[in-house]
């Protein structure tokens, strides 16, 4: 067979026994994806996009973006459900496409989860800086932000709170991940309760005039800032911002090998978080916009200044208290998510072997763990939020088209393999994955097209040098 012929080869969809333990149940797994999904999204982003993309519309970008992220879910649960043990997205496009597409999602899913991560510490960084000032404790200036800042804001040496975040969440991973989950669900309820606090105080506090104009920018436009850059308006412009804030019901399907009975338990996860997020969602952004003028709300803590600007001063302490928190769960899971796609890409072959190896002592793979919190820990010590969250997003959408697409495919070339879960109405929703996660990608500006190209570019280059000759298919070529 030759080389070109093993780009196309693929593996078997049988899952494989991994060395993890099997303790997960549909409960812990929601509980993972409302972890990872609630996060930035809604509390720091949903005001910008308001303030600078949508209005009081931004309610419609939540939906918008909330039905994309659905119909994706429906391909995901089908695929952890049938698919199963092979590590996310990553393993079904490899039973779906073989390896050359499968490293492609790989690195692409490397991208999305580890800058996530790095994105949401140096959110969660700026959250804490707040809190510290309001209490008299500031940090210094160098200790807050690494040597490049976003515009407007003051240099500084590194990012300290965003590094040492990470380095904590290290530790938990690699101390196991029975504990990290009993954690994340405390921290989950924490930030629960945070939400019922907003919603409790907005309710009694909504002048509907701020609802109009309820779209001041129309559904979607290009325009040039004052600094020259092409920026994108409108609310499909804005359903591509607040998508980010969807970013994570994924990574419910990275646990499958961990979980209890994944082809019940793993879409039972998938479509219960993503459900409750988006009602979430929904409630929040609307009290949110009907609070205060959503041109007020280009700040970097909406949801508490909101609060702040209608007099409500301990709901806004309380509210800040509950983000902090909640920004650590979404880290926590999409870190661990992480770990979990290296390891599987490393047990394929197409990473070096010792990714790909169980500690016997916590039953977590301790080095992925480890390199990858060194990694993050310095890109949120020293790049700016914008430059992280921007790549994001288009990483996100472009793995759900890939699942979207993998799950027409399998229908097609395994119509008979046995599925736990289908998504209904035949290859309908897999089809709209695919053209709604496209469209949204087409509504990011050009700038955020070029830097994802560049990033698949050099992931291609590292697949023939290095994963192409050493993957376990191709050494297994007669
Ligand atoms: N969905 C996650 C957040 O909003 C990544 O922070």
């Amino acid at each position: 067979m030759s080389a070109f012929q093993n780009l196309f080869r693929k593996k078997s969809v049988k899952p494989q026994d991994s060395g993890l333990r099997k303790i997960l149940g549909a409960f812990d797994l929601t509980l993972l994806g409302i972890g990872a999904i609630i996060g930035t999204g809604i509390f720091v982003l949903t005001g910008i996009a308001a303030a600078t993309q949508a209005g009081p519309a931004v309610v419609l970008s939540f939906v918008i973006a909330g039905l994309a992220c659905a119909f994706a879910a429906l391909s995901y649960a089908e695929l952890a459900a049938s698919v199963g043990g092979c590590g996310s997205a990553y393993g079904y496009s490899y039973a779906a496409f073989g390896e050359i597409v499968a490293w492609i999602i790989g690195w692409d899913l490397i991208l999305e989860y580890g800058v996530a991560v790095a994105a949401v510490a140096n959110g969660w960084s700026g959250y804490l800086n707040n809190a510290l000032s309001a209490i008299g404790f500031a940090l210094p200036e160098i200790l807050r932000a690494g040597p490049f800042p976003d515009e407007g804001k003051l240099p500084g040496l590194v990012n300290l709170p965003a590094v040492l975040i990470i380095l904590v969440l290290m530790g938990l991973l690699v101390a196991g991940v029975r504990e990290s989950a009993r954690l994340n669900a405390a921290m989950v309820f924490v930030k629960l309760l945070t939400i019922c606090v907003f919603v409790g105080v907005a309710l009694f506090n909504v002048d509907p005039g701020n609802w109009t104009p309820f779209m001041p920018y129309g559904w979607f436009d290009r325009v040039t800032d004052s600094g020259g850059h092409e920026i994108t308006v409108g609310v499909l412009a804005a359903a591509s911002t607040v998508f980010f804030a969807y970013v994570g019901f994924d990574a419910v399907s990275t646990a499958v090998e961990e979980s209890r009975n994944p082809g019940r338990d793993v879409p039972i996860g998938i479509l219960a978080s993503l459900g409750f997020c988006t009602l979430v969602y929904i409630v929040v952004s609307g009290l949110l916009t009907g609070l205060v003028p959503y041109p007020d709300l280009e700040v970097s803590s909406p949801v508490a200044h909101a609060l702040e600007l209608v007099g409500i001063d301990w709901a806004s302490g309380l509210v800040a208290t509950g983000v902090i928190t909640g920004l650590t769960t979404v880290m926590l899971v999409l870190y661990y998510g992480l770990t979990r796609i290296i390891f599987a890409m490393s047990r394929d072959g197409l990473l070096p072997s010792l990714f790909g190896t169980v500690n016997e002592k916590t039953h977590t793979p301790v080095r992925t763990t480890i390199l990858c919190g060194l990694v993050m820990a310095a890109f949120a010590g020293f790049v700016p939020l914008r430059a992280l969250a921007e790549l994001v997003n288009i990483g996100t959408l472009a793995a759900f088209v890939i699942v979207c697409a993998g799950v027409i495919a399998l229908r097609i070339t395994h119509p008979d393999m046995p599925r736990p879960f289908r998504a209904p109405f035949g290859l309908l929703f897999p089809v709209l994955g695919v053209l709604s996660c496209g469209a949204l990608i087409a509504f990011l500006p050009f700038q955020t097209h070029l830097r994802f190209v560049l990033w698949l570019a050099a992931g291609l280059v590292l697949y023939f040098l290095y994963a192409a000759k050493r993957s376990h298919l191709a050494t297994a070529r007669p």
